[in-house]
């Protein structure tokens, strides 16, 4: 017998950097100590009184039953306090949160829950790749919003054409930025709040790496925005703020029409999250942050010694001001692709070809910085022996 997929799977986009991780394996298989800065999985372990309360929690008999449907009332009041008391925004827990399997899951529910086929949804290029997921599965259309270097890697929505943003029903945003680490500005969030708001956009914020800003700033959050609530939703996870990516805990939190939809959606997919799990993370939001603070103090070392090492090489390139990332241009006669090729092959440093985040993305590449300082020195010190820079 043969089983033919749905249409809907059919549209679904290849796994660009699934090809990678083969290659990467194949380096590995041959006994060579690879560099890998080509994923963005946290390397340190979550804080041990995260784990600590997860552990305390799984003891007990009410966590076994099923969780509340829509997941644990303190732990949506844990992310309205935390928005408060860090971010300066008030919501409603009740209306305003919703509690998500990771940020991923709520990004491509999100499609599925308000495109229609044909429906238009903007979509930032170079950008994380699920988005297109959601969207293909919605049979939606995209359309590509270029971010280049001299714009900070924001879109400018002059260059929306008019009939296109009349189209648009969603847009999607992500700063701190994957992969280019730009941030957003405050008069940038006025701006795109504003736009998606003049043409009936819902806008969508991808806010997975809020907490990861550099030189003492703090990535703002939409929702600082007095009329983000009325725009759309912002989506937080605590994959990356407690390295807590395995964990899967992520929530939606905004528009309470919204919210209201992303809950509607859920009841028919999951009976929310291991409420043990959702106990661990009203810990990570509501013990002292000081956890988060050394793991910015950690990422903000390592951005500092892979450029210093990256300039003393001859790769000039301008520091990211936050995430776990560095986006750097690809030297002349290559592709990001081939670049990335050649670093795996000769130096056997893995980074993640710009050209599988987007179009936009060609002439640069991604490394994470996921491993130690004297590991992005070494991979630096590698790629100076290629002499590919002077
Ligand atoms: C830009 C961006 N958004 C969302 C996510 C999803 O994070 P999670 O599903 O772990 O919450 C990631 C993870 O890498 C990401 O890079």
């Amino acid at each position: 017998m043969r089983f033919q997929a749905s249409e809907a799977m059919k549209r679904l986009p290849t796994q660009f950097f699934s090809t990678l991780v083969g290659k990467v394996n194949h380096v590995i298989a041959q006994g060579h100590d690879v560099i890998n800065l080509g994923q963005g999985n946290p390397d340190q372990p979550t804080p041990p009184h995260i784990v600590k309360a997860l552990q305390v929690a799984a003891e007990n008999p009410l966590h076994h039953k099923y969780p509340p449907f829509q997941g644990r009332q303190e732990l949506k009041e844990a992310v309205a306090a935390w928005y408060e008391k860090e971010r300066g925004v008030r919501v409603d827990p009740g209306d305003e949160v919703a509690i998500l399997f990771g940020g991923k899951a709520g990004l491509v529910e999100i499609s599925n829950i308000f495109l229609n086929p044909g429906d238009v949804c903007l979509v930032p290029d170079p950008g994380y790749p699920d988005y297109w997921s959601g969207v293909a599965m919605a049979g939606g259309k995209m359309e590509m919003m270029p971010l280049s270097a001299e714009k900070g890697f924001l879109p400018d929505f002059s260059r929306i054409e008019r009939e296109t943003a009349r189209q648009a029903k969603l847009m999607f945003l992500n700063y701190p930025n994957n992969p280019t680490g730009a941030v957003a500005s405050s008069a940038f969030i006025e701006e795109a709040v504003e736009y998606c708001l003049a043409n009936d956009i819902l806008l969508v914020h991808d806010y997975a790496y809020g907490a990861i800003g550099f030189d003492g700033q703090t990535p703002a959050s939409f929702l600082s925005h007095p009329d983000m609530k009325q725009a759309g939703i912002e989506i937080y996870t605590l994959s990356k703020t407690y390295n807590m990516a395995g964990w899967r805990v992520g929530f939606a939190i905004g528009n309470d029409e919204v919210i209201h939809q992303i809950n509607l959606y859920q009841d028919h997919y999951f009976v929310s999250l291991f409420g043990a799990v959702q106990m661990a993370a009203v810990e990570a939001l509501s013990a002292s942050q000081q956890c988060v603070h050394e793991l910015v103090n950690l990422y903000e070392a390592r951005r500092n010694a892979l450029y210093r090492s990256l300039h003393r090489i001859g790769w000039q390139a301008k520091p990211t001001k936050g995430s776990f990332f560095a986006w750097l241009p690809v030297p002349e006669g290559f592709s990001s692709a081939s670049f990335a090729d050649v670093l795996l092959q000769e130096a056997h440093v893995v980074v993640a070809p710009g050209i599988g985040f987007g179009e936009c993305g060609e002439g640069f590449v991604r490394a994470g910085l996921l491993v130690d300082e004297h590991r992005l020195e070494e991979a630096a010190a590698r790629i100076h022996r290629m002499h590919i820079f002077k």
